[in-house]
C-alpha cells in the first residue's frame, strides 16, 4: 500500500479536496500507475455536483497518461515503465458483442478489483472507473494503453476520454472518410476533436456551429471549413446552403440536447447520418418529429459512446499521427495546472477560451 495526494469530492455540491489517499498494491489483473498528466472534463464536475451517483466520496480525473509502475502477477500486455494511456473501457473480451468481433462495444467492460481508500479506510468511487486527479492511481491492467512513450502526457492523456469521443464520432461512428460533408454542432473539447478527426479523415466540407464565437473561432483553426453562429442564424439553413442546398452527409451532435438534436436530425442530406456524441440528462426526451421524415429522410440515427473506440487500435494511432504533426493534440491543452487547482479549473471552464485544462504531475 502506498499514500499519495488526490483530488476527492466527498460530498454532493461541496467544492473537492486535496487529500491524502490509500493505494493498494497491483493484484491480479490490476496496474499501478504513476500519473503524469490528466485532463479536468464536465464528467468530473458532474460526479462532483452529484449528477452521476451518490456513490460519495469519489476520487475524480479520468484524461490520463503515466507511466506504469507495478503490476499484479498475471499481467502480461504491460509492465512496469511502460508509457500508458488510460482508458475506460477495459474489454472483457467474452461479452456477447466481443464474442462477435466487436470489442469496441464491449458490455462487461472491467475496472480494478481493490479499492482505494481515504486514510480512515473510506472506500473511493474511482471516476470512470479511473480517479487519476492522484499521484499514483489503481486500475484494471486492460486500461492501460501503451503508447510512444516520447509523447507529450498533457496531450496524449486527452486521447483518453473527451478527444477520443469526438474524434471517434466522426471516424468510428460516422464513418466520415474522403469528401464526406459534415456538420459539427457545439464546438466544445468534444466538438472540435470531431472536427479535427473529420479533418483528418479527408472530410470535404466541415461545418462548424455553436452559439459562442470564441469556440467558432478555435474550430476555425482545427479544420472547419466554414463556421456558423446559431445564436444569429438558422443552423438547419445554413448547413443546407453551405453543402448545394442539401444538407451534409454526416451532422455530428457535440452538446447533448433535443433542440440541438433536432438540428442535426434536419441538417442532414437524404440517407445522411445524425451522430449523438453529447450526453443528454435523463430527464430530456426525444424532439417531436413527425415519424414520417425519419422514415422519409433514410440514412441513420447513431449514437457514439467513448466514440466507438477500442483504445488498443486507436490510441497508438493517435499518438503516432499525433507525433507526425498530422492530429494537433497541443491545441486542446488551454494550460496546465497542479492538482490543488481543480476547483479553479471548474470554475474556468464554461469560459469560451477553455478546452481543457490539464493537470501535469511531476
Ligand atoms: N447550439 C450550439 N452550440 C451550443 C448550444 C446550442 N444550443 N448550447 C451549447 N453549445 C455549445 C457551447 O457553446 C460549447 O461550445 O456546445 C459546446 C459544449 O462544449 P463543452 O461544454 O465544452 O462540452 P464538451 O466537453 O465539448 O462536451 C460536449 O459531450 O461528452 C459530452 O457531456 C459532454 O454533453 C457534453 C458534450
Ligand atoms: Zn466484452
Ligand atoms: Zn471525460
Amino acid at each position: 500500500m502506498q499514500q499519495v495526494k488526490a483530488v476527492v469530492a466527498r460530498a454532493k455540491g461541496q467544492p473537492t479536496e486535496v487529500v491524502t489517499i490509500n493505494v493498494p498494491d497491483p493484484g491480479p489483473g490490476e496496474a499501478l500507475v504513476k500519473v503524469q498528466a490528466c485532463g479536468v472534463c464536465h464528467t468530473d464536475l458532474h460526479y462532483r455536483e452529484g449528477g452521476i451517483n451518490d456513490d460519495f466520496p469519489f476520487l475524480l480525473g479520468h484524461e490520463a497518461a503515466g507511466v506504469v509502475e507495478a503490476v499484479g502477477p498475471d499481467v502480461t500486455d504491460v509492465a512496469p515503465g511502460d508509457f500508458v494511456v488510460l482508458n475506460w473501457r477495459a474489454v472483457c473480451g467474452e461479452c456477447r458483442a466481443c464474442k462477435r468481433g466487436e470489442p469496441q462495444y464491449c458490455f462487461a467492460t472491467h475496472n480494478a478489483t481493490q479499492k482505494m481508500t481515504l486514510e480512515d479506510g473510506t472506500e473511493l468511487s474511482p471516476a470512470l472507473g479511473i480517479g487519476a486527479f492522484a499521484e499514483k492511481t489503481l486500475v484494471a491492467a486492460g486500461q492501460c494503453t501503451k503508447v510512444d512513450p516520447s509523447a507529450r502526457p498533457a496531450a496524449v492523456g486527452l486521447l483518453g476520454c473527451g478527444v477520443m469521443a469526438g474524434i471517434g464520432a466522426a471516424i468510428n461512428t460516422g464513418a466520415v472518410t474522403r469528401g464526406t460533408s459534415v456538420a459539427v454542432i457545439g464546438c466544445g473539447g468534444v466538438g472540435v476533436a470531431a472536427i479535427a478527426g473529420s479533418a483528418l479523415a479527408g472530410a470535404g466540407t466541415i461545418i462548424a456551429v455553436d452559439i459562442d464565437p470564441q469556440k467558432l473561432e478555435k474550430a476555425r483553426a482545427m479544420g472547419a471549413t466554414h463556421i456558423v453562429d446559431s445564436s444569429q442564424v438558422d443552423p438547419v439553413t445554413a448547413i443546407q446552403e453551405l453543402t448545394g442546398g442539401f444538407g451534409a452527409d454526416v451532422v455530428i451532435e457535440a452538446v447533448g440536447r433535443p433542440e440541438t438534436w433536432k438540428q442535426a436530425f434536419y441538417a442532414r442530406d437524404l440517407a445522411g447520418t445524425v451522430v449523438l456524441v453529447g450526453v443528454p440528462t435523463p430527464d430530456m426526451t426525444l424532439p417531436d418529429i413527425p415519424l414520417i421524415d425519419v422514415f422519409g429522410r433514410g440514412g441513420s440515427l447513431k449514437s457514439s459512446w467513448y466514440g466507438d473506440c477500442l483504445p488498443s487500435r486507436d490510441f497508438p494511432m493517435l499518438v503516432d499521427l499525433y507525433q507526425q504533426g498530422r492530429l494537433d493534440l497541443d491545441s486542446f491543452v488551454t494550460e496546465e495546472i497542479g492538482i490543488d487547482d481543480v476547483e479553479a479549473a471548474f470554475d474556468r471552464m464554461h469560459q469560451g477560451d477553455v478546452l481543457r485544462s490539464v493537470v501535469v504531475l511531476r
